[in-house]
């Protein structure tokens, strides 16, 4: 029997009104921050679970915090879940993870009113933490619920003021040692709608991106320590400076990915001296390195060339050098069926779509290796993302939520 998908009902001006104020809780004179489990992240959680609440969800908060509302099918023991994170970077901007949060939940209320409820349970989610902004975590809401989390990361994940996240869960009322009931094994796919972050869409003219693999990466802490000596009595050539040697360092890292072309990319996000004075040879620099690409082997390789040149580099300088890895994905390819529901979706509202890789990296690529997943990109005005600038039309949204509506349909109204 037909289905009439004119009743799917998606109001642009209710939902560019949840993205503003949503995108106002954590706003400050720097643009948006919500650290996961900070004020602005507890007072975002809250104003989902308002709105959840009156789309007739039925709301819980796993172990690890994420928010997740629930629709029960009438064969409710699989779910078909939906969403993506609620953090932001430092200066972030309203659209990443919140449209897939808040796409997720208008996708669900549209279908409930059209349609009634499904067969299999529906269930949108908020993600607790995707950004690892404040702790070098990650991805920890997904690995949470995938069983991805080891033992003892809840004391040693610090944030800049030596909190553990354990400590930090538990002044939210979470309990750390309850981390491993947060695995489930009930999920039968997971779609994120998310925006691209890039450039691709917008520049080929496209409404919609299917993405069929989510980019490797590895974020690396390096320090180098040299020896600390005055700016004015030091010569030149007597001295060790870290500042010096990384400055090195970092002109051979960019060129590294560059000179590899498309999609390789290297970024030195945080630099840090120690002591930081004027009139000081510094004793200690370190910065972090993150480094992608979506050919596992490409990837392994410009890692390997990195890690090496900071090691010659530091001994060309004679400086000591240390890394740490942060944290370290392999690209993740998406589910092919799923992609194929997606493009027939997309096929179906007569829009155009390109399959690419995702150079951002999302909670989907955790979920991707334990459950079957797919994602909706919409298009990133002047492919900008990670900047209070981040902006998408809610005439290009809209599309992106239709066709998601069409896949979460053929999911767990039609099987
Ligand atoms: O870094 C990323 O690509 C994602 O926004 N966490
Ligand atoms: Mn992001
Ligand atoms: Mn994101």
């Amino acid at each position: 029997m037909a289905i009439d998908w004119s009743r799917l009902n998606i109001d642009p001006v209710a939902l560019q009104a949840q993205i503003d104020q949503l995108g106002e809780v954590g706003a400050g004179p720097e643009g948006l921050y919500r650290p996961v489990y900070g004020e602005a992240w507890i007072e975002a959680m809250d104003l989902l679970d308002g709105w959840f609440a009156d789309a007739g969800l039925v709301r819980r908060r796993d172990p690890m915090g994420s928010l997740i509302g629930r629709v029960e099918g009438t064969a409710p023991e699989r779910v078909v879940l939906v969403g993506s994170h609620v953090d932001t970077v430092r200066m972030g901007g309203r659209y990443d993870g919140a449209l897939g949060v808040l796409a997720g939940l208008a996708s669900v209320r549209a279908l409930l009113s059209a349609f009634g409820p499904p067969r299999k349970t529906l269930e949108v989610i908020g993600l607790c933490e995707e950004e690892g902004s404040r702790f070098p975590a990650p991805f920890w809401g997904s690995r949470g619920i995938c069983g991805r989390i080891g033992r003892d990361e809840a004391d040693l994940l610090l944030d800049g003021e030596g909190v553990s996240i354990g400590e930090a869960m538990r002044a939210v009322g979470l309990t750390p040692e309850r981390i491993p009931d947060a695995k489930r094994h009930d999920i039968d796919a997971f779609f994120e709608l998310h925006i691209e972050q890039g450039p691709v869409l917008e520049n080929e003219h496209v409404d919609l991106g299917i993405p069929h693999t989510i980019t490797g990466l590895r974020q690396i802490r390096v320090t180098v320590s040299g020896r600390q000596d005055h700016a004015g009595t030091t010569p030149m050539d007597l001295r060790l400076d870290p500042v010096v040697a990384t400055a090195d360092m970092i002109g051979r890292i960019a060129a590294a990915a560059r000179t590899r072309g498309r999609p390789a990319v290297a970024t030195i996000g945080f630099i840090g001296v120690l002591p930081g004075a004027v009139n000081v040879v510094a004793q200690e620099v370190s910065f972090t390195v993150d480094t992608r690409h979506s050919d596992a082997d490409l990837r392994r390789r410009l890692i390997a060339d990195i890690e090496q040149t900071v090691d010659e580099v530091g001994r060309l300088h004679g400086v000591k050098t240390e890394i740490t890895i942060l944290t370290d994905h392999e690209p993740v390819p998406l589910d092919d069926s799923l992609r194929s529901v997606l493009r027939d979706a997309a096929t179906e509202e007569s829009l155009s779509y390109l399959e690419i890789a995702s150079g951002a990296g999302h909670d989907s690529q955790v979920f991707a290796q334990h459950v079957p997943t797919a994602m909706v990109f919409v298009p990133s005005q002047s492919g900008r993302s990670h900047t209070p600038e981040e902006h998408t039309p809610i005439e290009q949204v809209i599309p992106g939520i239709r066709t998601l509506s069409r896949a979460l349909h053929h999911l767990a109204y039609a099987k």
